[in-house]
């Protein structure tokens, strides 16, 4: 880490809720991102839920509607849940960086991949996050986000599909980011692309709803 690398630490308050975070978050400036973005994008959905996923940062369509994953991989994301039988609202939706860093290119703002240095600037609100969600099941979602939380050196190409165990969920997932169907260069490619990304999906959906059945008293049916 860098000496003089500067972190949302400060800004995470102590007493700690989903809500004092989510107004806590607008007001960081743990690193540059806060200062050409409309507003920090912090996650969604219930403290309870049973499955958290993590993205990247904000796009251009969750920078203006203050909500992430609303834009067309948002869309992508919610097919592929929807077809595993997880219900969007059912989980907890957040991102690695909060604040939507671009390129202004003329009108279009275009994403801008955060460095490793801001994402490590931004891990102290995802990990509060965690801390109180506590999910049973975490899904990271691409390289930032699974870089953030296991470390630069691994590969999600290398690893999807694998339970992983770590300090943040009972069972752990990675795998490529819904942008990455969406960049796909021709349709067969984005088919397929797409076809791997609801499969790695559906393979969580057992373990998500293991823990549904088990909270509901129902038994647990085969272990995944
Ligand atoms: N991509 C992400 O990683 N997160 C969002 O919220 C939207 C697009
Ligand atoms: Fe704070 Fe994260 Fe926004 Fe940087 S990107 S200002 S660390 S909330």
């Amino acid at each position: 880490m860098a000496r003089n690398q500067t972190t949302a630490a400060e800004f995470v308050p102590a007493q700690r809720s989903l809500p004092t975070l989510r107004a806590a978050v607008q007001g960081c400036r743990g690193c540059d991102l806060y200062q050409n973005a409309t507003q920090a994008v912090f996650g969604e959905g219930r403290e309870r839920a049973h499955i958290v996923l993590v993205g990247e940062q904000p796009g251009d369509a969750e920078d203006l509607a203050g909500r992430p994953f609303v834009g067309a991989a948002g869309r992508v994301l919610d097919e592929a849940l929807a077809a595993a039988g997880i219900p969007r609202d059912e989980a907890y939706v957040t991102n690695a960086v909060k604040h939507f860093k671009y390129k202004q290119r003329g009108k279009k703002r275009i994403h801008d991949k955060p460095t490793h240095y801001q994402v490590t600037a931004c891990k102290p609100w995802l990990l509060a996050e965690l801390d109180l969600i506590r999910p049973p099941v975490l899904v990271l979602l691409g390289a930032t986000a699974a870089q953030a939380l296991l470390g630069t050196s691994f590969r999600v190409t290398e690893h999807r599909g694998e339970v992983l165990t770590t300090p943040y969920a009972r069972w752990t997932f990675a795998t490529v980011h819904p942008s990455s169907v969406l960049r796909a260069p021709d349709d067969d490619t984005r088919r397929e692309a797409r076809a791997e990304f609801f499969a790695d999906i559906a393979a969580i959906a057992p373990y998500y709803r293991q823990v549904v059945a088990a909270e509901s008293g129902e038994p647990a049916s085969a272990p995944p």
